[in-house]
């Protein structure tokens, strides 16, 4: 029952992403530098702070594993919906951003130009098996 409401929520929210956003870019991937080196400085910050209690980063390695092919922004919703698990939706946007950023990097996704933005493109972003 939960999952349901939350995947129902993830549907509205994408619906209103392709609404908001009618020229959507061509599919990139996460190997295409889409996040910047300030995101990931700032997300292992957020990392130890909130999220390494639970989990270490082969735990991350597999998540990207299982969830390949699928949109990045698919991955923000749902951590931003669950985690931390003892008090979900408590970080900020932003945090929640920086932290996948952080995420992508430890598992040899490169930085680089662009600004990792959920409302800005990440629903074009694919994941990839690191
Ligand atoms: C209090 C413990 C706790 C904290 C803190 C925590 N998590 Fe989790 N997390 C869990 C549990 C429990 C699960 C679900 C069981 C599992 O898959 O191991 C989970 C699952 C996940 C998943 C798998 C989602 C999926 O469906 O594949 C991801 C990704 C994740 N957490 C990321 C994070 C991030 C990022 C943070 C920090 C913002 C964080 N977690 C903080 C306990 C925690």
């Amino acid at each position: 029952m939960k999952k349901s409401v939350h995947f129902t929520t993830v549907l509205m929210t994408l619906i209103g992403l392709v609404i908001a956003q009618p020229g959507l870019s061509q599919d990139k991937t996460v190997n295409d530098g889409v996040f910047t080196a300030a995101q990931v400085a700032s997300g292992q910050t957020v990392y130890d702070a909130q999220c390494k209690t639970c989990h270490n980063m082969r735990f991350y390695r597999d998540t990207l594993r299982s969830w390949s092919n699928q949109p990045l922004l698919y991955l923000w919703e749902n951590i931003m919906g669950t985690m931390p698990a003892d008090n979900p939706g408590s970080l900020m946007f932003e945090e929640y951003t920086d932290v996948i950023a952080y995420i992508l990097s430890e598992n040899g996704f490169p930085a680089g130009d662009a600004t990792l933005d959920p409302d800005n493109g990440m629903d074009a972003i694919k994941i990839l098996a690191p």
